[in-house]
Order: C-alpha cells, then sequence, then structure tokens
C-alpha cells in the first residue's frame, strides 16, 4: 500500500517547538507521514495533539524546527494558503454552519477550488454518498446528530479535494458502534488516495484496527512510534496512562 522509505513524506515535522508562554506544549517534535498513511498521533487530555494540527495548518507557528508539506516548507504561510497546498482540517469541537443545509456546507468546502456552482453541487453529493451523509443533504447542519456532524466535518474539508487531511478527535463523544463506522470511513479515504492523521485521546480497539502507525506524545513530546502494538506496549506509553484506563 505505502513503502515508506521509497517515498518522500508528505508531511514532516522537524524538531518543532511551540511554547505557551512558559509552557512547553510541543517539544523537538519530529516525525513523517507517507502517502497513503494512517497516522495516529495519541496523547492523553492536554499532551498537545491539537496543537500540532494547528502547527501543520498554520494556525499557530513554531518557535523552532521546520514543518514540510510534500518537501515544502511551511513557514510563514497562513492557513487557506496551506489548504490551498492540500491539507484539509476537521475541528475538535465541531462547528458547521448550522443555518445552511448539509449540502451547502459540503458545496462550501468545494468553493475552495471551483466558482462553479453546479461543478461544487457536483462534487458535494459526491462526497455526501461517500461520507454516508446522502440522505441527510437538505437538512440544516445544526439539527444533525454528534455523528452527524464530524462526518459532516470529514465531508466538508474532502470537498477541498486535500492530499492530507487531519482530524482531530473525530470519535470523541461517539458511540462505539458510531466510532466503528468513522474508523471505517478513515480506511476508505486513504483507499480514496487521501493520507490521513487522526488525534485521539486513546489507543481504542478501533484504531489500532486501521492505522499504519502511531504516535504516542506526552507533556508535547513524542515517547513513542510504532505500530498499534507496539506503542500499547510500550512501558512509557503505559505509565503516561498510568491512573486513566487506556482502552485496549
Ligand atoms: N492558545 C493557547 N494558549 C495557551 N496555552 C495553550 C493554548 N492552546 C493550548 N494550550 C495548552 O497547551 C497544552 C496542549 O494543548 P492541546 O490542546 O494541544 O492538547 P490536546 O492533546 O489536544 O488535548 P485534548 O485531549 O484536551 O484535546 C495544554 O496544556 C493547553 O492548555
Ligand atoms: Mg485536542
Amino acid at each position: 500500500m505505502y513503502a515508506q522509505e521509497a517515498q518522500q513524506p508528505l508531511l514532516e515535522f522537524r524538531n518543532v517547538q511551540k511554547r505557551f508562554g512558559g509552557l512547553l506544549v510541543t517539544n523537538d517534535v519530529s516525525f513523517a507521514v507517507y502517502p497513503g498513511e494512517i497516522l495516529f498521533i495519541i496523547g492523553p487530555n492536554g499532551a498537545g495533539k491539537t496543537t500540532l494540527f494547528n502547527l501543520a495548518t498554520g494556525f499557530i507557528a513554531p518557535d523552532a524546527g521546520e514543518i514540510l508539506f510534500a518537501g515544502r516548507s511551511l513557514r510563514g504561510l497562513k492557513p487557506y494558503q496551506i489548504a490551498r497546498l492540500g491539507i484539509g482540517r476537521t475541528f475538535q469541537i465541531v462547528k458547521p454552519l448550522a443555518n445552511l443545509t448539509v449540502l451547502e456546507n459540503v458545496m462550501l468546502g468545494a468553493f475552495a477550488h471551483t466558482s462553479a456552482k453546479a461543478a461544487a453541487r457536483q462534487e458535494a453529493l459526491e462526497i455526501l454518498e461517500f461520507t454516508g451523509l446522502a440522505d441527510r443533504r437538505d437538512m440544516l447542519a445544526g439539527a444533525l446528530t454528534l455523528a452527524g456532524r464530524k462526518r459532516l466535518e470529514i465531508a466538508r474539508a474532502l470537498a477541498t479535494r486535500p492530499r492530507l487531511i487531519l482530524l482531530d478527535e473525530v470519535v470523541a463523544g461517539l458511540t462505539p458502534t458510531e466510532a466503528v463506522e468513522t474508523m471505517a470511513l478513515f480506511k476508505r479515504l486513504s483507499e480514496r488516495g487521501v493520507t490521513a492523521i487522526g488525534g485521539i485521546e486513546h489507543v481504542m480497539r478501533v484504531v489500532m484496527e486501521i492505522s499504519h502507525r502511531v504516535m504516542v506524545i506526552h507533556h508535547g513530546q513524542k515517547i513513542a512510534e510504532g505500530t498499534p502494538r507496539e506503542v500499547t506496549s510500550h512501558p512509557d506509553v503505559i505509565a503516561a496512562y498510568l491512573g486513566s484506563q487506556m482502552e485496549v
């Protein structure tokens, strides 16, 4: 499916550092994701997962280090410029435009690369089919369930035609069945040629089944990286989750 060493990373962090006041929230983090991969960034509450997503999408700038997309430095680029290069994202707090329909929300994503309404509609309809939202296309986004809103976020991000998609806490608050369905969608994303990075608090079984690799961060630092099986048996990972219930 993908051959890491043979390819240039799609996204690469090189010794990235970010401080908020006195707090080092990203501490010398290096990692790479390769085309076609599904990588999960796992870490307890406040570990710095969302911060990594904000760094990769230009919402915040690193204090040190380099972030590259397809070999190109993202230094100094604004979020909309990075989005245009091909990085899409969803947000931990889902905020679709509640007074627009599901279809209109996804069309907004498509307008990132086309100004033709018919083309945007066509593409949005195809994506709604892909994300399992087709039957809810005329509903107001605000009327969707949480699972539906999360799905809509993915649909809207997909409509921008990203090469890489960053999905922050896509299963938080979902029922186990909804979480399994969302993970199946993740898998189909990679079949569609989209590389995906997910952020999640716990190493859940559904994550283990679909991830090619996982990376664990704790207090802003990478403490383990490997297959889900490797990291869940890593002593530093077990220690990081001590006192909380790690679901494996
Ligand atoms: N804009 C900000 N200003 C100051 N501190 C911040 C800011 N954003 C995040 N932090 C702090 O940085 C640390 C990492 O936060 P981050 O949101 O990246 O963690 P997370 O792993 O996504 O957590 P969660 O599991 O709660 O989503 C936390 O201590 C947080 O309080
Ligand atoms: Mg977060």
